[in-house]
C-alpha cells in the first residue's frame, strides 16, 4: 500500500513509498481503507522525536492520526461496525499511522459516519473535536455560568471549543489575529482579543477557565488572569508529575518532568488555581456525538485545502506555519 512515513526522529521530508498492508491481530479490531487522512500539529511533533517519552513508536513510522474510510474487514469480536460502512476515527495513539491506504484500529475509536456528513468535515474532525470536547467535559467539567479564556480560537481545536463552551452556556473570551475575530464573534465568542497587539493580561477579565494551546510565557501569563479556585488547562505547554504519574510513566521521568513544569506549577499555587495537562485520547462514543453535532449544523469545522497524496510534505509545511487557516486533508482514495 502506499504510505507517507519516517524512517528515523528528526527527518525533515516525509518519504513515500510503499509497505506492507497491515492486517488484524486481534479480536476487536477493525481494518479500514483510508478514504481521507487530515493532518495535526502533533504530527509535525512526532515526526521531530518530540513525543517520545510519551509514546514508543516502531519505524518505519507512518505519520497521521485522523482518518475517514471504508470497513474493509472486522475482528471476530466486533459487534458495531460492518463491512462497507464508513467511519472516522482518532487512531490509537500508541499504533498511529493514517497516511496510507490501510490502517487497523480499535473498535473503541470509530465512529460511523453520519449520512450527509462531508468526508472532508469528517476527516477534519477526530483529534481536534476530542481534543476540545475532552478539556471541556473532562478536564474542567464546566458549568452554565462560568467563563473562559481560550488561546488561539482560530485554531483547529480552539474554534471548536469556542462553540462547544458557547453550547454550555459560558461566557466566552478569545485570542486571534483581527482577520479571523468577525468569524469568532459569529462562532459565539463574547470577545476577540487581537494577540498580536494586546496584552491579554490587561484585557481579559478573570476567569474560571483558560485553555492554553500556545505554551510557555502565555501558558505561565494564563495564571494572571485565572480566579482562585480555577483552572488552566494546556494541550501545548509541559506535562506535570502529576500527568507523568497517570500517565504511567517511571519516578525518573515523573522527577524530570516536576523539574521541566516547575515554573507552572509556582505559578499554579500562587494564583490559588489548578493546573492540568491534557494529552487527548481516542473515543468513539464522544466522537458520535461530536460528528452528529457537525452533520445537524450546531458545529462548524473549517477547513483550508485539500492535498493529494503525493502533496502531503506541501500540506505539512503549510500546517507547520502555525497559521493555517482551517484544517488540512490529504486525499487517498477517490
Ligand atoms: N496535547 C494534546 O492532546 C493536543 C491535542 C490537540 C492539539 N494539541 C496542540 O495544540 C496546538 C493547537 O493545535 P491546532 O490543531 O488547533 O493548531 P492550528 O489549527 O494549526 O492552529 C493555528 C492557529 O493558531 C493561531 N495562533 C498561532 N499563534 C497564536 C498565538 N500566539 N495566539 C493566538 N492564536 C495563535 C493562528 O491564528 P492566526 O493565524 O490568526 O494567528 C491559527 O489560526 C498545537 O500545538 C497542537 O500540537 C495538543
Amino acid at each position: 500500500m502506499k504510505a507517507a512515513y519516517i524512517t528515523h526522529y528528526g527527518q525533515k521530508q516525509l518519504t513515500l513509498g510503499q509497505l506492507p498492508k497491515p492486517s488484524i491481530t486481534q479480536p476487536k479490531q477493525v481494518l479500514v481503507r483510508v478514504l481521507k487522512a487530515s493532518v495535526n500539529p502533533v504530527d509535525l511533533k512526532i515526526q521531530a522525536g518530540n513525543l517520545r517519552p510519551l509514546l514508543k513508536l516502531p519505524m518505519p513510522l507512518v505519520l497521521g492520526n485522523d482518518y475517514v474510510g471504508i470497513v474493509e474487514a472486522i475482528g471476530t469480536a466486533v459487534t458495531n461496525f460492518k463491512v462497507g460502512q464508513k467511519v472516522l476515527g482518532r487512531i490509537s495513539k500508541q499504533s498511529i499511522g493514517t497516511f496510507c491506504d490501510y490502517l487497523v484500529d480499535r473498535e473503541a475509536n470509530l465512529a460511523l459516519l453520519p449520512p450527509n456528513l462531508d468526508l472532508k468535515q469528517a476527516a477534519a474532525l477526530p483529534l481536534v473535536g476530542l481534543t476540545a470536547y475532552q478539556a471541556l467535559f473532562d478536564k474542567m467539567q464546566a458549568k452554565r455560568g462560568q467563563s473562559i479564556l481560550i488561546h488561539a480560537g482560530a485554531g483547529a481545536v480552539g474554534s471548536i471549543l469556542v462553540q462547544l463552551a458557547k453550547m454550555q452556556g459560558l461566557t466566552v473570551i478569545t485570542t486571534a489575529s483581527q482577520r479571523n475575530h468577525a468569524w469568532l464573534t459569529t462562532l459565539g465568542a463574547d470577545q476577540v482579543i487581537d494577540y498580536r497587539h494586546s496584552d491579554f493580561t490587561k484585557v481579559c477579565p478573570p476567569v474560571d477557565y483558560v485553555f492554553d494551546t500556545i505554551g510557555k510565557e502565555t501558558l505561565l501569563q494564563s495564571f494572571e488572569v485565572v480566579k482562585p479556585g480555577g483552572k488552566v488547562v494546556s494541550v501545548a505547554g509541559l506535562p506535570d508529575a502529576k500527568f507523568a504519574k497517570a500517565y504511567g510513566l517511571n519516578l525518573i521521568w515523573q522527577g524530570l518532568f516536576k523539574l521541566a513544569s516547575h515554573k507552572i506549577t509556582r505559578a499554579s499555587h500562587k494564583a490559588h488555581a489548578e493546573y492540568e495537562f491534557l494529552f487527548m485520547r481516542p473515543d468513539g462514543l464522544q466522537l458520535q456525538r461530536l460528528a452528529e453535532l457537525v452533520v445537524t449544523g450546531r458545529l462548524q469545522i473549517r477547513v483550508a485545502k485539500e492535498y493529494p497524496f503525493e502533496e502531503i510534505q506541501a500540506a505539512c509545511d503549510y500546517v507547520a506555519t502555525g497559521h493555517a487557516d482551517g484544517k488540512v486533508i490529504i486525499k487517498l482514495t477517490d
